[in-house]
Formats: C-alpha cells, sequence, structure tokens
C-alpha cells in the first residue's frame, strides 16, 4: 500500500462500487461460451430425449436429437461437445467391447455431428466404466481387482474407434497408468496425428459423480474407484498425476471435480504451459439447481458465482453442464 495514505477515510473502498456502470469497468469479464465444452449423453434409438431426474434441465439424447440440441447450443456460441455413451445391461461384457464398436452410439454420434456441424470441436470421453458389466473403468483379475496394464489396449481401442468416426479429441478419464502414452502412441501409429488428448489428468475419487454415474448407468456393482482416482488427500500425487500425462503426450490437462479443486486448478495452472480444462462435474451443477430450488438462493447469481471462480483460479476451458443454458445464465 502506498505510504500516501492512512486508509480510511482516505481510502473509501464503496467509492468503487458505488454504481454499475463503475463496476462492470473493474470487473473481470466471465467467460464467453466460446470457452466451454458442453458434456451430453447419448443413447441408442430415434427421438429420445429423456430428462435426467437428478439432473434438471439435461438429457439423454439419442443421436438424431443430439445433432438438434447441438444446433440450439451452436447457436448460443457454444462450439463444443464431450460425448458419453450409455446403454443398457445388455450391451456390457467384462471386457467392455462395446465400448470399440465401430458402429456403436458415441462412434455414430460422432459422425452425424460433424456432418451436421463441421465446425463444432467433438471431444468424447474414453473409458471402459460406461460398458463394462461390473462398472469398473478398467478390467478385472480372477480375484477382482482392476488391472492396469490389460486396460491399456482396450482403452486405446475405444480412443481409436473415437478418432476413426472423426472425433476432434479424445478425453481418456480411466485413470490407469500410462494410459495417456498408449493412446498417444496408438493415434500416432494409425495416422491420427492432429488428434487432440484431452486427459482428465487430475481426477480424483469423488462424491461429486453421483448425478453422473446415475444419469450414465455406469456406477460400479462392487466397490469404488479409490485405487484408481486420485485420493484428495494428498495434494503432491495429485499434482504428479497431470505432470505425467504431460510427459505422455497430452494436449491438454484437466483437474476433476473443479469448484472443491480451485487450489489445484490454480497451481497447475502455474506448474504447466498446457491448456487447462476444469470439469464442473454433476454433482455441481445438481448442488446448485437444488439450492435455488429449496429458495435457498438464486440460481442465476450462483452460477455466475461459481464460473467466476474457476475463471479466476485459471481454468482455460470450462467442461460444463451450464454451456447449454449459456444464454439464460451466464451471458451479461
Ligand atoms: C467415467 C466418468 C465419470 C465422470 C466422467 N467420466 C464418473 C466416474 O468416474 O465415476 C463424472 C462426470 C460428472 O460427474 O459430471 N470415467
Ligand atoms: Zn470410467
Amino acid at each position: 500500500m502506498s505510504k500516501n495514505f492512512a486508509g480510511f477515510p482516505d481510502l473509501r473502498l464503496r467509492r468503487l462500487r458505488q454504481n454499475a456502470t463503475l463496476r462492470n469497468m473493474l470487473a473481470a469479464p466471465l467467460p464467453g461460451p466460446e470457452k466451454f465444452v458442453w458434456p451430453v449423453f447419448v443413447v441408442e434409438g430415434i427421438g429420445i430425449k429423456q430428462p435426467l431426474a437428478a439432473m434438471p434441465g439435461q438429457f439423454r439424447y439419442s443421436v438424431d436429437t443430439l445433432v438438434e440440441a447441438a444446433g440450439e447450443v451452436r447457436a448460443m456460441g457454444i462450439k463444443s461437445l464431450m460425448i458419453f455413451g450409455v446403454v443398457g445391461p445388455e450391451r456390457k461384457t467384462p471386457a467392455g467391447d462395446y465400448g470399440w464398436s465401430p458402429d456403436g452410439v458415441v462412434q455414430c454420434a460422432v459422425s452425424a455431428l460433424k456432418i451436421a456441424w463441421p465446425d463444432l470441436v467433438i471431444f468424447t470421453d474414453v473409458c471402459l466404466c460406461e460398458y463394462t458389466s461390473h462398472g469398473h473403468c478398467g478390467v478385472l483379475d480372477g480375484s477382482g481387482k482392476v488391472v492396469n496394464d490389460p486396460s491399456l489396449e482396450l482403452l486405446a481401442k475405444i480412443a481409436l474407434s473415437h478418432a476413426a468416426a472423426g472425433a476432434d479429441a479424445v478425453a481418456p478419464s480411466a485413470m490407469m497408468d500410462g494410459q495417456t502414452a498408449a493412446i498417444r502412441q496408438a493415434l500416432e501409429c494409425a495416422g491420427y496425428q492432429d488428434t487432440l488428448l484431452l486427459s482428465y489428468s487430475t481426477k480424483f475419487a469423488s462424491g461429486m459423480y453421483g448425478p453422473f454415474r446415475e444419469a450414465a448407468n455406469s456406477a460400479p456393482s462392487s466397490g469404488d474407484r479409490k485405487s484408481y482416482q486420485a485420493d484428495w488427500r494428498n495434494l503432491r500425487t495429485a499434482m504428479l498425476e497431470s505432470l505425467l500425462d504431460e510427459s505422455e503426450g497430452a494436449d491438454m490437462l484437466m483437474v476433476k471435480p473443479a469448484l472443491f479443486y480451485l487450489d489445484i486448478i490454480c497451481r497447475l495452472k502455474e506448474s504447466t504451459l498446457l491448456p487447462v480444462a476444469a470439469y464442473n462435474v454433476s454433482g455441481e451443477y445438481s448442488m446448485l439447481i437444488a439450492t435455488a430450488e429449496r429458495g435457498w438462493g438464486d440460481l442465476k447469481t450462483l452460477v455466475r458465482e461459481s464460473v467466476g471462480a474457476l475463471s479466476r483460479a485459471g481454468t482455460d476451458i470450462f467442461i460444463s453442464y451450464w454451456a447449454s443454458q449459456y444464454d439464460k445464465l451466464l451471458k451479461e
């Protein structure tokens, strides 16, 4: 602080906030729609737009209705989607083979979206849990343990099938060691040099994924994900997860969840020169809606404040369900 004044009454900070024009002049802007990626759930069938009970305002779409919804968000300036496949138990196997089926629902959604809206950037989630009968993100050995190395080959197959369908970016979320390197190498060998790899690099074992697991029908049938997802009690290893993925060839890094981990976003931004994405997860979305529904807060105010916090922490890319309501909640 300058020595020329002692503080109050010379310094009256309320002078800077006395009207909206001044406040707006001094405000850091909220991120524009071009910074958002909208995560979406896609199912087999046609004409489906099924509301998600735990995520009001979000839906499971079939490919045709998803293409239509993508056109609507595109009109608001949202130019990117992240695709999650949702299938019934009849499609699930111990190895999750459906995940790399060339005519699977994600692969079909990617190609239909790229035909309808070639300027959209399409990310795909690369994991096994949506397609394995046991719901884990890797394959199991005889004792029910999630085994790392045999899972890598399967994740690479899924990523390749998404790239072949035309995905601009693949986003591995399984938290298997070496998955970034395995996928980067598979893409390179198959000639997909331009396919981006967004690593879910620091993904915590979090209580905030509940609404997503209901939507994606992907909860583990037994046990939890603590042996592969990062422990939020261990900051140094959480950082190392991201730095390792950078060394393995990721183009972008991610912190997930976002709002409880602003410190990690901030630290990661200082530790890398790669873009940092924040995944503003399902529980963070539903938490604010639940608050507003109970009359304990105003949704628009809560959403703007939370997105402002992510932005201040250093987020470059916002992966957020709010993207589909950008005009209503985030536009100035
Ligand atoms: C699956 C996956 C999850 C999410 C994204 N990919 C759930 C999980 O790890 O159980 C969560 C996203 C959200 O909660 O919005 N690997
Ligand atoms: Zn998974």
